[in-house]
């Protein structure tokens, strides 16, 4: 069973969320079909389809205008959130210990977190990959619960550009060794950035990748039932 983790960031609408959650209604597939919306679009019929959130209070209640507890995800039926994406850690200044936090405010109302990480342009061309990734898995990743880690390098999203298959084995296989050091290599691993129909079934055919996390492709669905498809 392998994840497919869509992530809508700040786009859709009622109608466009309607859409797609009817067509991925009618699809038979082994696999864990999830879709991450933006907070005002969890409301309303669901189709049955598994609902993520893209972000979490750390705090549990109270005077944090503009955030969104776990609680209130578990009232909107939630199941997965994604924290520390890149873009929150980029424009709002998210940290390892900030995305712990996160993580843990989602494990204690049973919601599932996706913890993501990866590593910038500059720190690749540093040579930097294995020991950035490895420091944002493990000061992010809290002690006890179960969560899924998101391997996202960040020069990767959005930009059509992907790490060859020999790059995205070798994270992996640091990610991999990096959890069994703490005795938690049955975590998922999703790989995520500029996934589409034609790279999706070589992408999880790699050793460890339990799945993937699909942004702009995920939108709609021509473009997100192909990648369902190719790896059923
Ligand atoms: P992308 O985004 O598939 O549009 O590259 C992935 C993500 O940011 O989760």
């Amino acid at each position: 069973m392998k994840f497919i983790v869509g992530n809508w960031k700040m786009n859709g609408n009622m109608e466009s969320k309607d859409s797609l959650l009817k067509s991925l209604k009618n699809i038979h597939t082994d696999n864990k079909i999830v879709v991450c919306l933006p907070f005002t679009l969890l409301y309303g019929n669901n189709y049955g389809i598994t609902l993520g959130a893209q972000d979490i209070s750390e705090h549990t209640n109270g005077a944090y205008t503009g955030d969104i507890s776990g609680q209130m995800l578990v009232d909107a039926d939630v199941k997965y959130v994604i924290v520390g994406h890149s873009e929150r850690r980029l424009y709002h200044n998210e940290t390892n210990e900030i995305v712990c936090a996160k993580a843990k405010a989602a494990i204690k109302n049973k919601i599932i977190p996706i913890i993501c990480i990866g590593e910038t342009a500059e720190e690749k061309h540093a040579g930097r990959t294995m020991s950035v990734v490895k420091k944002m898995l493990l000061e992010s990743i809290p002690k006890t619960g179960d969560y899924i880690v998101a391997y996202e390098p960040r020069w990767a999203i959005g930009s059509g550009q992907t790490p060859t298959t020999d790059e995205i084995a070798a994270v992996f296989e640091t990610i991999y060794k990096a959890l069994s050091g703490i005795k938690r290599e049955n975590t998922p691993l999703l790989y995520g950035g500029s996934v589409n129909g034609d790279n999706a079934k070589q992408i999880v055919s790699i050793p460890h990748v339990g799945g993937l996390l699909v942004g702009g492709a995920s939108l709609k669905s021509d473009t997100f039932l192909p990648i369902i498809k190719s790896i059923d």
